[in-house]
């Protein structure tokens, strides 16, 4: 369980990020973490992989406390997928971005190599596996992005704005390939039809701290909480 307790942060210039939060991901849940623009997202979500470390308050998984000594194991068990694929992608061949994880932790190469090619197998990338990452469309830039984390089989998957690339189709395949995966998850999105497809639980942050939360459908559905939160039901309840 990935436990977050009075966890704040601030930046240098001044902007106070995160105000007390506190958090817990149950082993196997699914949460979506929602809230306008500069409620605090990206900054908690760089919390949850080690990026930032806790200035105030702590983060923890299965009691291992996120500090300096632990990153390798953090690493390990926590991945997480960038807004950007370009920003997980830095090979000049696809294969090699999904075995670079694994030749990181040290496995022998013919243990690399099975894993690489059965993760391809699994994603419907085998035919890219070659090509130059930054050759990819941004859709399977997206699924490129994603094999590179299902590869070290973390625990933990965080995701930030997975959709903002896709297209419907696209769109809905992630929506399966995510339903399918038995890990903890945690999905920031503006997508909230998204959210409400492939997370049980969904919390709101607003200026820094935990507006609401709740299960998805229920907290999802309440149009004046949303607003009052600068958001907007989901598509499929507009005009309802
Ligand atoms: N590098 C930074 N330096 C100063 N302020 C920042 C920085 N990154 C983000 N912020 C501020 O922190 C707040 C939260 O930002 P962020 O976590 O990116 O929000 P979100 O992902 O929800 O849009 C915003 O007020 C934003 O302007
Ligand atoms: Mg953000």
């Amino acid at each position: 369980m990935i436990r977050i307790e009075r966890l704040g942060f601030t930046y240098p210039d001044g902007t106070r990020a995160l105000d007390n939060i506190s958090l817990n991901f149950e082993d196997g849940s699914s949460t979506g973490i929602i809230g306008a623009n500069g409620a605090g997202k990206s900054t908690l979500v760089n919390h949850l992989n080690g990026y930032f470390l806790p200035m105030e308050g702590s983060v923890s998984i299965d009691g291992m406390n996120f500090c300096k000594n632990n990153l390798d194991r953090i690493h390990q068990q926590v991945g997480l997928l960038f807004q950007n694929p370009d920003d997980q992608l830095f090979m000049t061949r696809l294969y090699d971005d999904i075995a670079f994880g694994p030749e990181n932790l040290g496995m022998n190469p013919g243990e690399i190599k099975t894993l690489a090619e059965e993760t391809l197998l699994d994603l419907n990338l085998w035919e890219l596996k070659d090509k130059s990452p930054s050759h990819l469309s941004q859709g399977q830039k997206r699924f490129a992005a994603f094999a590179t984390i299902l590869v070290m089989d973390p625990q933990v998957i965080v995701m930030d704005e997975p959709t903002s690339d896709l297209d419907p189709k696209n769109r809905r395949k992630l929506i399966n390939l995510v339903r399918s995966l038995h890990k903890t998850r945690i999905t920031v999105s503006h997508d909230l039809d998204f959210i409400w497809d492939t997370c049980e639980h969904v919390c709101i942050m607003n200026k820094g701290r935990i507006a609401a939360e709740g299960p998805a459908r229920q907290i999802l559905s309440q149009r004046d909480l949303l607003e009052s939160n600068n958001l907007e039901l989901p598509l499929r309840l507009q005009g309802m």
